[in-house]
């Protein structure tokens, strides 16, 4: 399960934005060339709406969403926020100028351990999410972090794809001693038994541990300290009928710290996530919200000695249908072009944003 973005919304701002249409799109139901980009909430639109998150199955055309920026090594830490950008409504698609958009809500940065990155859920901010601006097409991504431990708040640490492919690392609510893995296939549950738990950990709120997301292009493995705790074959997940129901599109890494306990959620997301959330706890009276803490995120690229050295960016190619997208490696620039505002309010982008979150919060939890 992952975080929809979930702020208090203006369903009529959407008629009222010039390059937004309220208009829905997915892959059977394509964005008019006017709004050509189906954005990550599934409303067409240009600008922002066309960068990370954008899905080309649901556009004008499989490339009237910008490329996505490319894979590369890295050790991402926190000794300062220099490289994250702390509101995605202004970015312009350029990652070599910032590593993490926030999404929604709020950061901040402290000193321990080298420097950490706190994110926030307060009562009235939605929680935080955090994607980075680069896409992995197959890699290893550890992230070093410390979970919330209060019934009903999820940190998470997923991978996400512009058509829905998710593998997740996720620590629902007030368990601290173990981790729950997960996949989805577009959007799918491809199997019932998709969802894992995992643990015997010591206090994952008090304690550092690495959580892996092993994905290759075969082979997904979930690890904890360093220790494979479960395996997914694509053999695994490819049906009869031929097609692979693995993930297999390229994906940006995303961390969270969401608000899965409360009375707009499912029952049964409530349920898992440990009860409703108790805005009196003593945690989030002493420090005026509640928070997770990541030390460290490190991803290695399965393609980075394979990719030719100018490559830029990944796109969905000519040969792609629904169930399998061709994805090329080209040198195409993944920046939006120009200095031009890219909506007449920026407000308005953000609104637009959650409006279309929310719509997507009914069908949260299959
Ligand atoms: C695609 O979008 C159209 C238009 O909003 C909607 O009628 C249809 O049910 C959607 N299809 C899927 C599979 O979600
Ligand atoms: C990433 O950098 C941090 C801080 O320097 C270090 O503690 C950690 O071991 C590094 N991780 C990897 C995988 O190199
Ligand atoms: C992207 O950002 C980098 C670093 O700020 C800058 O040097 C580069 O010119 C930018 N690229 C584009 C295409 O704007
Ligand atoms: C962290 O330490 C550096 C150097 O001592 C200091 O400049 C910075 O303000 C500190 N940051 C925080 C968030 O305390
Ligand atoms: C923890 O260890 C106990 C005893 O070995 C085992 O029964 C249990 O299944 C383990 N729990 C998890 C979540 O791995
Ligand atoms: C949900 O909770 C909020 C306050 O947390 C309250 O104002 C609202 O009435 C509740 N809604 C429902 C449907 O219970
Ligand atoms: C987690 O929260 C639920 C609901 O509030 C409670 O029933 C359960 O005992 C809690 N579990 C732990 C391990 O604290
Ligand atoms: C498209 O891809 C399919 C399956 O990968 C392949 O069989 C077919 O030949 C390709 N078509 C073109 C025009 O490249
Ligand atoms: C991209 O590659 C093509 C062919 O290899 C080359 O002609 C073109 O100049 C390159 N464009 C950029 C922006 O590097
Ligand atoms: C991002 O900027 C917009 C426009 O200034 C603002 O409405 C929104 O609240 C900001 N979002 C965050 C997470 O700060």
């Amino acid at each position: 399960m992952s975080f929809k973005l979930s702020i208090p919304l203006v369903l009529s701002l959407l008629a009222s934005l010039s390059a937004v249409s309220a208009q829905q799109c997915n892959a059977t139901s394509l964005c008019p060339s006017s709004a050509p980009c189906c954005s990550e909430f599934g409303f067409c639109g240009t600008g922002s709406f066309c960068l990370g998150g954008c899905n080309p199955l649901g556009s004008t055309t499989l490339s009237s969403c910008m490329p996505e920026p490319v894979c590369q090594n890295a050790n991402h830490t926190f000794p300062d926020l220099s490289r994250i950008l702390t509101n995605a409504t202004y970015f312009d698609g350029n990652a070599t100028k910032y590593d993490w958009v926030v999404n929604q809500g709020s950061i901040f940065n402290t000193n321990s351990s080298g420097g950490e990155l706190a994110m926030i859920l307060t009562e009235t901010n939605g929680g935080t999410r955090l994607s980075s601006t680069r896409y992995v097409h197959y890699g290893t991504i550890t992230a070093r972090l410390k979970t919330g431990r209060w019934g009903g708040v999820v940190t998470a640490f997923i991978t996400m794809s512009d058509i829905k492919d998710e593998i997740d690392w996720e620590f629902p609510g007030n368990q601290t001693t173990q981790g729950q893995s997960n996949y989805f296939w577009q959007g799918y549950v491809p199997q019932k038994t998709a969802g894992e738990t995992h643990g015997n950990l010591t206090d994952t709120f008090s304690n550092y541990h690495d959580y892996t997301i092993d994905w290759q292009e075969d082979t997904l493995t979930w690890l904890i300290d360093g220790n494979p705790v479960r395996t997914l074959k694509r053999s695994d997940v490819t049906g009869s009928d031929g097609i692979s129901r693995y993930p297999s599109t390229p994906s940006r890494i995303e961390l969270s710290l969401w608000p899965a306990g409360i009375n707009t959620s499912a029952p049964g997301t409530v349920e898992w996530a440990g009860g409703m959330i108790n805005w009196d706890d003593p945690d989030y009276k002493a420090a005026g919200h509640f928070y997770a803490l990541v030390s460290s995120v490190t991803v290695a690229c399965a393609d980075a000695k394979t990719n030719p050295a100018n490559a830029e960016s990944y796109v969905y190619g000519k040969n792609t249908s629904a169930f399998t997208p061709e994805i090329d490696v080209t040198n195409k620039t993944t920046v939006t072009s120009g200095a031009a505002p890219l909506f007449a309010s920026a407000a308005n982008v953000w609104s637009a944003l959650a409006a279309g979150a929310a719509l997507a919060l009914g069908a949260v939890f299959a």
